[in-house]
């Protein structure tokens, strides 16, 4: 991954939204997401993770700001989703999420672990996490994405 320095500090936002359309296909659709997300973030440097959990998107996407705001702007007009609302943005020391352009993983019942240590399984709100929770939830699904070498791609 190219360097990225000086005016072009590397940020990170972590933003969370809802499945706006009941989509009898999720994974489909999601699929389709990943697909584009992975050819435009791969041409501008951008890298990050998608969790999709119940009908709650939340994802990280980091990179030179200006990049990660166009992005952003464009993935807030998607249709797919709706309610987004960013959890945290700002300067970052380093890449989090640097293996993927972008990474999707849907939360399966192996994974509540995370879910007990975030004491969010009972009721999944990522709307109420702080920037730091969401962050820390992020890190502990790259944790396991990477460790059970899945594919990237749902
Ligand atoms: C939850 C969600 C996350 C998305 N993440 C990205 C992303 O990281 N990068 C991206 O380019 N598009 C992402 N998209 C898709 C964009 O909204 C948009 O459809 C896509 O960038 C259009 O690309 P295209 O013009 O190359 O088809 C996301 C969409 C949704 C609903």
């Amino acid at each position: 991954m190219t360097e990225i320095s000086g005016s072009r500090t590397l940020h990170r936002l972590i933003y969370t939204s809802r499945v706006a359309i009941p989509t009898p296909d999720l994974d489909h659709e999601i699929g389709g997401i990943i697909r584009a997300s992975i050819r435009n973030n791969r041409q501008v440097g951008v890298t990050g993770l998608l969790l999709v959990h119940e009908d709650h998107f939340v994802q990280a996407l980091e990179g030179a700001a200006e990049v990660v705001m166009t992005t952003y702007r464009r993935i807030l007009d998607d249709p797919r989703h709706e309610q987004s609302k960013v959890l945290s943005a700002g300067p970052a020391t380093e890449r989090e999420f640097g293996d993927w352009n972008m990474c999707a993983r849907r939360m399966t019942p192996g994974d509540d672990a995370i879910l007990d240590a975030l004491d969010a399984r009972k009721v999944f709100a990522p709307a109420t996490f702080s920037g730091k929770a969401a962050l820390r939830l992020l890190t502990a699904v790259r944790g396991i994405q990477a460790r059970t070498h899945r594919a990237a791609l749902i």
